[in-house]
């Protein structure tokens, strides 16, 4: 089955087989099948965070878990379920028309619900992991349904025990998240508060908090419909304070935010932008002129261009600024 629809890179790679899976019965189903059963398994959500430079010999799970609805209302949160299968999007424009916001800073973010807590997605100063209340997954061997608390998930920035020791062990099949009350809008990021100052609006509601942040998506992020690509490719980048002093040694003008914890995290993409890099292309794989963190499509790529343009890219910011950068997607 041929998979270029199926990755928002727009990669050519095909699976051996490729199976929809709708509720939990379905992984039952093919864990009890006589050939399928015990042949390697790979789970693909919406393909938004995963660059394909081979053609798949493992019976590919493609996640298609339906429905979205209110399964409680507590005096301090509503908590919603949504199957792994929709659209993360469309999770957040429902809850917003079904009156319980929280979710608005999120907007926009390509790729499934199921793929969310998989790399702890976040934007504009909101994490999933801020917004979680449990989910469920299947395990590949068992065929068991367990359900993870938000402890069990172990997140982390763009991280989680999903791509650590239960990767490749499971499906996740349904997540709920608590979206409490009473409502208080996330406004700490910078670009929220450049819009404020441009609107004079400054106790925005959830519906104007949602369209800010998909125009401040829209004008520095390319739409996968259009122009494929993965979001950012590189995490942001922790450093000491004393690495960071050395880096700003280096460059004064450095984007650099501190931490909790005293550490500090570097703007990859100034990093990047700073090699020299936005608008580059190796073969048919480019930097988006617009965001130097997003690699883009520029039409026909295939997967080793683009690992090809990342490793350049890696080299040139160690060289520079002896910082090693890690890619966010899963390289397949
Ligand atoms: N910058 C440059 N040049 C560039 C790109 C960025 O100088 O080419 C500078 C910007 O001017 C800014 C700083 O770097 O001062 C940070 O840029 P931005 O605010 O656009 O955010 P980011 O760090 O590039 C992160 C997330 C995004 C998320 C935004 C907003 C990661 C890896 N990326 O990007 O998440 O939308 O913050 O919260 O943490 C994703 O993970 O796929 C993703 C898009």
């Amino acid at each position: 089955a041929p998979l270029r629809q199926h990755n928002t890179f727009g990669l050519p790679a095909t699976a051996k087989r490729l199976v929809r899976i709708t509720g939990e019965a379905d992984v039952r189903r093919v864990l009890a099948h006589p050939e399928l059963g015990r042949a390697p398994k790979f789970v693909l959500g919406g393909g938004s965070n995963v660059i394909l430079t081979r053609d798949m010999p493992e019976v590919v799970l493609k996640v298609e878990v339906r429905g979205m609805r209110l399964v409680q209302e507590t005096a301090d949160a509503f908590i919603v379920e949504a199957g792994a299968g929709e659209r993360w999007h469309d999770l957040v424009e429902f809850t917003l028309d079904q009156g319980w916001p929280g979710l608005e800073n999120m907007a926009l973010i390509p790729g499934t619900v199921g793929a969310a807590p998989v790399q702890n997605i976040g934007a504009y100063g909101l994490e999933l992991q801020d917004r979680f209340e449990s989910l469920d997954t299947v395990d590949l061997v068992t065929g068991r349904t367990v359900t993870l608390n938000a402890a069990q998930c172990k997140f982390g920035y763009r991280d989680s025990i999903f791509k650590g020791a239960l990767a490749g062990k499971s499906v996740i099949t349904r997540l709920r998240l608590r979206l409490p009350k009473p409502w208080r809008p996330e406004l700490g990021y910078v670009d929220l508060e450049r819009k404020m100052a441009e609107t004079g609006i400054h106790a925005p509601e959830p519906r104007t908090i949602f369209d800010w942040i998909c125009a401040i998506r829209r004008a520095k992020l390319p739409d996968p419909a259009e122009i494929g690509n993965v979001g950012s490719f590189f995490k942001n980048p922790l450093v000491t304070a004393e690495q960071c002093r050395d880096i700003i040694a280096r460059d004064p003008h450095v984007v650099h935010y501190p931490m909790d914890d005293g550490q500090f995290k570097l703007a990859a993409g100034w990093l990047i932008d700073a090699c020299g890099w936005k608008g580059k292309a190796i073969g048919h794989a480019g930097v988006y002129e617009k965001q130097a963190l997003v690699l883009v499509n520029r039409g026909g790529a295939i997967g080793s261009e683009v690992v090809t343009l990342a490793k350049a890219i890696q080299e040139s910011v160690y060289g520079r600024f002896g910082i090693r950068l890690e890619p966010e997607p899963l390289i397949v």
